[in-house]
């Protein structure tokens, strides 16, 4: 896997596996302060979202005097780091590919799924949680929403604003995560998780989040199912018969308006490379809190 992708996956869809090979490597007990913080200032020294990555970082240590030995075991603890510190190494990734000329990554098209089931809706206040580069909150607002996004990656912010300016309309933006957002109550008329990661099945979550709706309000989510080949911890493996419709069995507190389980191409997954690899499980539902 390409450097970059490699992250990518970290970031969006899995968790970081080392082979067994790396978890033997030798080296002196290291300052797992140090190892952060040297790679993040690696990380934000990248002028392109195609330079970062663990072998280019694995290259530039052993360029410094590391052994390859050494230079996995640090990995390795990188590993477990980037694990730790998921929220800061995505909002460096995200805010690098956001700024970058090459958007080819994802579609910059909204989501089909959000323009389908808010075709005929009256506008109103939406919420959009992780709004990235703004491709579906510019598309809500120029329908007449009031929209409201939010992100940790702050850069992504900027560009959606601009992106908002430049089609002739206005969202307001936040820095938040999923997790800290204050989604108030009875707040919004959709809110929606479009490609993120946040954690939707969980009861606490599910709970706050369905606070914030207005009666009547519309609960959208449209991702893959679990990350590419290997299943979130939090995700029951698909095989599994609790994952038999895990989504609408987390958001029963709701009326099931709509909810797909299918395979396709996902809007995160638009590289040629990508689209040639495989169809991705996809879910996607709405739901109405009465
Ligand atoms: C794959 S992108 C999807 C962006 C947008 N929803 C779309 O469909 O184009 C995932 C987004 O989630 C954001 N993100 C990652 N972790 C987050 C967190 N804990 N809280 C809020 N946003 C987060 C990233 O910065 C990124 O913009």
């Amino acid at each position: 896997m390409k450097p970059a992708r490699f992250l990518l996956a970290v970031l969006l869809l899995g968790s970081i596996a080392f082979p067994g090979s790396l978890a033997a490597a030798q080296s002196p007990s290291p300052d797992e302060d140090e190892i952060w913080k040297a790679f993040v200032a690696w990380l934000n020294a990248q002028p392109d979202v195609n330079q970062i990555g663990f072998d280019r970082y694995r290259a530039k240590l052993i360029a410094d005097g590391l052994t390859p030995a050494q230079a996995d075991a640090r990995l390795e603890a990188l590993g477990k780091l980037t694990e730790r510190h998921r929220d800061e190494i995505g909002a460096i990734y995200y805010n690098k590919l956001y700024a970058t000329a090459d958007q080819t990554r994802f579609t910059l098209q909204p989501n089909a799924f959000l323009v389908e089931m808010t075709k005929d809706l009256k506008p109103g206040a939406a919420l959009d949680a992780g709004i990235g580069q703004g491709r579906n909150a510019v598309y809500l607002a120029s329908k007449g929403w009031d929209v409201t996004g939010f992100d940790v990656a702050e850069g992504g912010l900027r560009i959606a604003e601009q992106n908002a300016a430049r089609a002739g309309a206005r969202i307001k933006t936040v820095k938040a995560r999923f997790e800290d957002f204050d989604y108030g109550v009875e707040r919004w008329d959709l809110i929606y998780f479009v490609y993120v990661d946040a954690p939707i099945v969980d009861p606490a979550f599910v709970a706050k989040v369905s606070a914030g709706l207005k009666k009547g309000g519309l609960l959208l989510i449209d991702r893959p199912f679990h990350p590419l080949d290997k299943p979130e911890p939090e995700w029951p493996a698909p095989t599994e018969q609790d994952a038999m419709n895990a989504l609408p069995k987390a958001w029963s507190n709701l009326q099931l308006v709509r909810y797909e389980d299918t395979f396709g191409i996902g809007d995160w997954q638009q590289t040629r490379e990508d689209r040639e690899k495989k169809q991705l499980r996809l879910v996607r539902l709405l739901a109405r809190k009465w």
